[in-house]
């Protein structure tokens, strides 16, 4: 039996995907992550994909320690990691400050998915540590420090990260605008591509592009801010189109930036602008705006669609980009089931002209999710007997 105060927590926490787009951190921001302009995204769920994090505070540890995918990292070594523990510190009562805590994490998606994990990550790293610590600090203001986008997998549904205005950063935080259950046919596939380029990180690529493109002052005057005002009608409204229509621009204006960025910036591969010219013909031979696509910091593209339409898209994407079943990973497989039972209009089925077939590494599938969750003892990262990590994957 424990003899010493220890406390411990478990959680699990999504990937959020933004279609107005962060990219830039104001002067002086570098340090507390504050961006150019206000963001808005859409919170995965937890399943099938998530970053999971057990921190134990115990008066018989020695150091602070973080084990991540399986290894041992240097906590040191992590300036922004280094950063949240002592704003977690100054924040919480001196009997909890004044302990070292074990943080173990991982997260269940394959290395190959190419998914960014910053987000899910450090917003799991935030949840875990303010419930262990009992800290006052805003979940997502402590998310925000370990890495910007994480802030808004702190809640679920529609989430926007306000830039603020205060130096401090302390007005700088994401907010849920609308719920999972407001727009539940509100659909994320994400084509996971094949042949990863070696990427410039979204932390160097958004500070060489705030320096250098000659879009950035525009974008972050005016581009923004009107997009911000029309997506949200969209949202309140659930004007898929409008919200198609508004998310595809944004993510042709990243990439846009990212070419004009010195020295330039091209995260897609051939593969990448083969899915936007399918997209685009798609919506073009249905005569509607069925599906919008958005990529980040690299060549993988999130689709955006609803759920009755999802079995054809995915039908769709699995006729120009064949993926076994078991590369696709669905939160809801009947969606994969019934796009077996589709058969694409004549109209739809030589959209990429004589492109060649070839599958993705991944094909995943995700409804609008709910946010981070505690998860029981029984899923910790560590053996709370003993303290000892638990490094397989689970
Ligand atoms: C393209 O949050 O990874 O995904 O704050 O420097 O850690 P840092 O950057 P990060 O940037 C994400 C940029 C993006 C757009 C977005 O998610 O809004």
């Amino acid at each position: 039996m424990a003899t010493s105060p220890r406390y411990h927590v478990t959680v699990a926490a999504p990937i959020n995907i933004a279609f107005i787009k962060y990219w830039g951190k104001r002067e002086g921001g570098e340090h507390l992550i504050l961006p150019t302009n206000d963001s808005f995204s859409i919170t995965l769920s937890t399943e099938p994909f998530r970053s999971k994090t057990t921190a134990v505070l115990d008066a018989s540890l020695t150091e602070d320690e973080l084990w991540l995918n399986g290894e041992k990292e240097s906590v040191a070594g992590n300036p922004r990691l280094v950063h949240v523990l002592a704003a977690v510190r100054s924040t919480c009562p001196a009997d909890r400050a004044k302990l070292k805590v074990r943080v173990v994490s991982n997260n269940n998606f394959p290395t190959a998915a190419g998914m960014a994990s910053s987000a899910s990550g450090y917003c799991a790293l935030a949840c875990a540590l303010v419930k262990v610590f009992q800290s006052t600090a805003d979940v997502s203001v402590l998310a925000r420090v370990g890495s910007g986008s994480a802030c808004r997998s702190v809640y679920g549904g529609f989430v926007k990260w306000l830039q603020g205005t205060n130096a401090d950063g302390t007005d700088c935080i994401a907010e849920q605008f609308a719920n999972a259950a407001h727009w539940p046919e509100m659909t994320v596939l994400c084509a996971v591509v094949k042949g990863h380029k070696k990427d410039v990180s979204s932390t160097k690529g958004m500070q060489l592009s705030l320096q250098t493109s000659p879009m950035m002052p525009a974008r972050i005057r005016d581009v923004v801010p009107a997009r911000m005002a029309a997506v949200s009608e969209a949202v309140r409204n659930r004007d898929f189109a409008s919200f198609a229509a508004i998310t595809m621009s944004d993510s042709d204006d990243l990439q846009a930036v990212c070419r004009t960025t010195t020295p330039t910036i091209v995260y897609a591969t051939d593969d990448s602008f083969q899915i936007i010219k399918l997209v685009h013909a798609f919506n073009e031979a249905k005569g509607r705006k069925v599906l919008a696509y958005t990529f980040d910091a690299g060549a993988n593209a999130f689709l955006f669609t609803l759920r009755p339409d999802v079995p054809e898209v995915v039908a769709l994407v699995n006729h120009y980009f064949p993926t076994p079943d078991e590369l696709c990973a669905f939160n809801d497989p009947s969606l994969l089931r019934a796009s077996k039972a589709v058969t694409l209009a004549p109209n739809c089925t030589a959209l990429l002209g004589d492109y060649p077939k070839r599958p993705l590494t991944y094909l995943l599938q995700s409804p609008v999710g709910d946010g981070p969750r505690e998860m029981s003892d029984a899923e910790s990262l560590i053996n709370l007997s003993t303290l000892a990590p638990i490094l397989t994957v689970s």
